[in-house]
């Protein structure tokens, strides 16, 4: 183990401790309405939750989203956040009613397709009911205005998520949630849309969000208006705003617009060096995964102590300060720029799929390092399944529960269980695998279940006794050898 890679591991260990997160499968909260006795996952009109079973109550059914259109305009000083959501959709059954999730905040007004609606809240539900049901098949637009102080969704194990206000602004960041803390929302990953933004800040501020900058204009009192467009459908946690005081970089590369900002409290140095790297790894994991998915680059680098990660918002991670304190770091922008392709283009079907994204972006930094001729992907595995303890060995990193989503099990074991099949298979087979899965499963989402017969398809074997182990056993499996 380098010294580099020691570093990293502590950090994400800190990271992770410092989440709270436990060995403790239990679901992180009560379902607060049950779904209809027999309801299948995303035809059911009206309930909450698609039928996630880690997240009873993320997402809804019924309908599927095409399209964010988000206008918020944002006052750091009084942290009231004033917000006009359209929300375009297409019924997938008749619809009496409907649920957004939606966190905190007041709602003034909803209109579906221009008419007023009746609205009501239900703990983190907003129910509306349209003057007349929207038929199975229908395209509808519903606009949500509100207003209010936003709250981050607070979780004991595995930590915070959401609108936080910093210092100088604030950040929306989280993973499984936070999109709800700040505009109605189909809150989970299996209904992915495309995004449009206009963040108004006050004049002197930067406001980030994900995907391609559409510029800035003048807006009442004082105000300046930030675009942003992501056309790619993106799940909704990967969204992200960014707002404060930060020295921003913009560029092009191979014709996308490149667009990074660092925290002005920072000083100059490792942070921006390393971010100043994102296009340069993004091309080398271009050359292992396929083509880069989105329209644009970049990465935002936040000072708030209470954002100890890195998370990989679309097109545009965010990185914690912490991640450059010990000087450069591009082994965290290889692991977020990997997400980029697997977690973000390709995503998880349900959260126990999480593996599929952590164990694929930590394999890329065991790529990212031995191109860097730092250690080998082999040397990492052979410290890794050495060191790992039992914890790692009895979780099951394709079935952690909800609890354990991002535990050393799903990042460390996750990332030996690809090398496991990188070894059985071969090199050739190996990667192909991984072009095919991106470029098959692009702007989508997957499960575990379709990577297994994917890798059996592309490498011509049976792999089910090898998953069986690495993914699914509670206890170390033999050393992986060619078959
Ligand atoms: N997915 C992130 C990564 O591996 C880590 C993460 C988990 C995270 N939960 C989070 C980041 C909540 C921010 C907020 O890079
Ligand atoms: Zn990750």
């Amino acid at each position: 183990m380098s010294r580099n890679r020691r570093g990293l591991a502590l950090l994400v260990t800190v990271a992770l401790a410092l989440a709270g997160c436990t060995a403790d499968p239990e679901p992180r909260r009560e379902p607060r309405s049950t779904p209809t006795p027999g309801a299948t996952p995303g035809v059911t009109p009206g309930p909450a939750g698609v039928g996630d079973p880690y997240f009873p109550t993320a997402g809804n059914s019924g309908y599927d989203v095409e399209r964010y259109t988000l206008k918020v305009r944002y006052d750091p000083a009084s942290d009231e956040l004033r917000g006009d959501a359209t929300v375009r959709a297409t019924a997938g059954a008749d619809l009496p009613l409907f649920h957004l999730d939606l966190a905190g905040l007041t709602v003034r007004r909803v209109t579906v397709d221009g008419n007023p609606a009746r609205h009501t809240r239900e703990g983190t539900e907003l129910v509306v009911t349209p003057a007349a049901p929207v038929r199975a098949g229908a395209a509808f637009t519903v606009q949500v205005g509100y207003d209010g102080r936003p709250e981050p969704l607070r979780n004991e194990t595995i930590g915070e998520g959401g609108w936080l206000h910093t210092a100088d602004g604030a950040v929306a960041l989280g993973q499984p949630e936070s999109a709800s803390t700040w505009f109605p929302v189909n809150d989970h990953p299996s209904d992915k849309a495309a995004y449009d933004f206009e963040i108004t800040v006050p004049k002197g501020l930067v406001a980030v969000a994900n995907g391609v900058p559409r510029g800035q204009r003048p807006a009442a009192g004082g105000y300046t208006t930030w675009r942003w467009s992501e056309a790619a459908p993106m799940a909704s946690y990967l969204s992200t705003v960014v707002i404060g005081k930060y020295r921003t970089t913009t560029g092009e590369h191979r014709g996308r617009p490149v667009f990074s900002a660092v925290a002005d409290t920072l000083p100059r140095g490792a942070a921006d060096e390393s971010i100043a790297r994102t296009v340069t790894v993004a091309d080398y994991l271009e050359s292992v995964f396929g083509p880069y998915p989105f329209a644009a680059y970049g990465g935002v680098v936040v000072d708030e102590p209470r954002i100890r990660y890195a998370l990989e918002t679309q097109s545009r991670p965010v990185y914690s300060a912490n991640f450059f304190r010990g000087g450069e770091n591009t082994g965290v922008v290889a692991h977020e720029l990997a997400h980029q392709w697997f977690g973000d283009s390709v995503s998880v079907a349900r959260w126990e799929d999480i593996w599929l994204n952590e164990g694929l972006a930590t394999y890329a930094e065991w790529l990212w390092s031995e191109h860097e001729g730092r250690d080998s992907a082999q040397a990492t595995f052979d410290q890794q399944y050495a060191a790992s303890d039992d914890g790692v060995w009895r979780v099951p990193p394709a079935a952690p529960g909800a609890a354990n989503l991002f535990s050393e099990s799903v990042y460390q074991r996750g990332a030996m269980a690809v090398h496991a099949l990188r070894v059985t298979v071969g090199d050739d087979a190996f990667f192909r695998l991984l072009r095919t899965w991106a470029a098959e499963k692009r702007n989508g989402n997957a499960t575990t279940a379709e990577f297994v017969a994917t890798a059996e398809r592309v490498c011509g074997q049976q792999l089910d006794d090898l998953f069986a182990g690495w993914l699914y056993g509670t206890e170390r499996p033999a050393p992986p050898t060619r078959r």
